[in-house]
């Protein structure tokens, strides 16, 4: 299994926002392009992934949205309407969940009311963990497992405080090349050299 964490500090945790300004809302079209790049290659849902996004931003954090590629349905698509539209569903399913609740709004798409922290006690516990920086060992000189889940942000960094709370918990920091890149551009290196590798 390979696991994805993406944090959007100021993404939305209730669903009333415009599918047609995800710009304006936090920019959640990288969200989007997440999503994707974490669940599909051409034309194909990948297996054995799964893509957490965190949702710290108004109006009830924290949320998280999960989408699990072995349990999924159909997604709508795969432009940035259909994907975040698949979002602001689970978030509508989500309203008035109290804390650790969890519901499917859709068959392999779960929204729970729960902390980035506590996701990262959980994974952390069951296999090896890293944490995306630019300036960071580089990929390809780390032993790569299956099992393994990555942490990103989106547009926004992740504070300072949060990186050490990951590194003081076992994470490992990871390069995945010398460019600042989008969060989703780092998701397809990091399948692409699990793939060479054969890992799951
Ligand atoms: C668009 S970047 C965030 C930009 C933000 N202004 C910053 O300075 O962190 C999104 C995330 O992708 C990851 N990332 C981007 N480039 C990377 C690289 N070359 N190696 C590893 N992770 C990278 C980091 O986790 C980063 O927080």
């Amino acid at each position: 299994m390979r696991d994805f964490i993406l944090r959007a500090r100021k993404g939305p945790s209730t669903p009333d926002f415009s599918l047609g300004a995800l710009p304006q809302t936090s920019h959640l079209e990288i969200v989007a392009h997440c999503i994707a790049n974490a669940m599909f290659y051409s034309l194909r849902i990948r297996s054995s992934v799964r893509v957490h996004i965190v949702l710290d931003g108004p109006s009830d954090p924290p949320k998280i949205v999960r989408i699990e590629s072995d349990l999924l349905g159909s997604l709508d698509g795969f432009d940035e309407q259909a994907l975040t539209g698949v979002l602001r569903e689970a978030l509508m399913v989500g309203q008035g969940l109290s804390l650790y609740q969890e519901r499917e709004s859709r068959p392999g798409v779960f929204v729970a009311k729960r902390s980035f922290e506590s996701l990262i006690r959980q994974q952390v516990a069951v296999g090896p963990m890293f944490v995306l920086q630019k300036r960071a060992q580089d990929i390809r000189e780390i032993k790569l497992s299956s099992g393994s889940t990555f942490v990103f942000s989106d547009h926004l960094s992740m504070p300072r405080k949060t990186d050490k709370f990951l590194l003081r918990l076992g994470a490992e920091s990871v390069s995945v090349g010398p460019k600042m890149l989008f969060a989703s551009q780092c998701i397809t290196l990091i399948h692409n050299e699990l793939d060479r590798l054969y890992l799951p």
